[in-house]
């Protein structure tokens, strides 16, 4: 039978992505260096593509491949159309809006031209309008929290997760937009036709999350 395609993040997730596999019985060993994009598990039920995070919704959504793992934040911003069963209990971090220290007390909607840079355009937009406001969207690829300290931005919307980046450049949370972890997303035809093999993964990787918070709750 044709193994089912899963893409995972390249990248930061990549290591609790191949952990989290493992402990749910799948052998992938060339998955660890990152570096070979196509790679199958040792009883060939799965076959892993290694994928930037940001694309991962878009494989899953057009069928290139049929299982994801992605963050929420990730799935969110794509607004991918696809089925979205689990959370993982990995890479929990929160998207926030963050200021410099010195930004001062006059609120948001009294400052005229307010510029926000983020990684997340969609998001960042919805979360002002939502309150009413119309700030100008500044999208870059990464490091947004230089653009604040160099006057690119008066704001950022980004993700914390210790808050180290943060205070490293002199930057504090005002607000959390929404929580996020890594999550298993699903094709949502492979979803309808493959059901039960798409359950038999589904499975396993509950069972390796639930083993997982046991040891944790066992060790604290
Ligand atoms: C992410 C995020 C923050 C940082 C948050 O960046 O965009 O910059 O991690 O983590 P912290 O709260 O633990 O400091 P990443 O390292 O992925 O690189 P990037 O800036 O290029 O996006």
């Amino acid at each position: 039978m044709k193994s089912l395609t899963v893409a995972v993040s390249k990248g930061k997730l990549l290591p609790d992505t191949v952990a989290l596999f493992e402990s749910a019985g799948y052998t992938v060993p060339d998955l660890h260096n990152g570096r070979r994009l196509i790679a199958d598990d040792e009883q060939g039920a799965l076959r892993f593509l290694l994928a930037k995070p940001d694309d991962v919704p878009t494989y899953v959504e057009h069928g290139a491949a049929d299982l994801g793992v992605a963050g929420l934040d990730v799935v969110m911003e794509t607004n991918a159309d696809v089925y979205q069963p689990l959370r993982l209990g990995v890479a929990q971090c929160r998207l926030s809006v963050a200021a410099p220290k010195d930004l001062g007390d006059v609120p948001l909607r009294l400052r005229p031209d307010v510029r926000v840079a983020t990684k997340y355009p969609r998001l960042a937009r919805d979360y002002f309008l939502g309150r009413g406001l119309s700030v100008e969207i500044i999208t870059l690829r990464g490091s947004i929290e230089l653009a604040p300290v160099v006057g690119l931005a008066d704001l950022i919307v980004d993700i914390v997760e210790t808050g180290r980046t943060l205070r490293a450049n002199g930057l504090e949370e005002l607000r959390v937009i929404m929580e996020s972890e890594a999550v298993l997303i699903i094709n949502r035809a492979t979803h309808k036709l493959r059901l039960s093999e798409v359950n038999q993964v589904v499975d396993r990787l509950q069972e390796a999350i639930a083993a997982r918070r046991d040891e944790q709750e066992r060790a604290a």
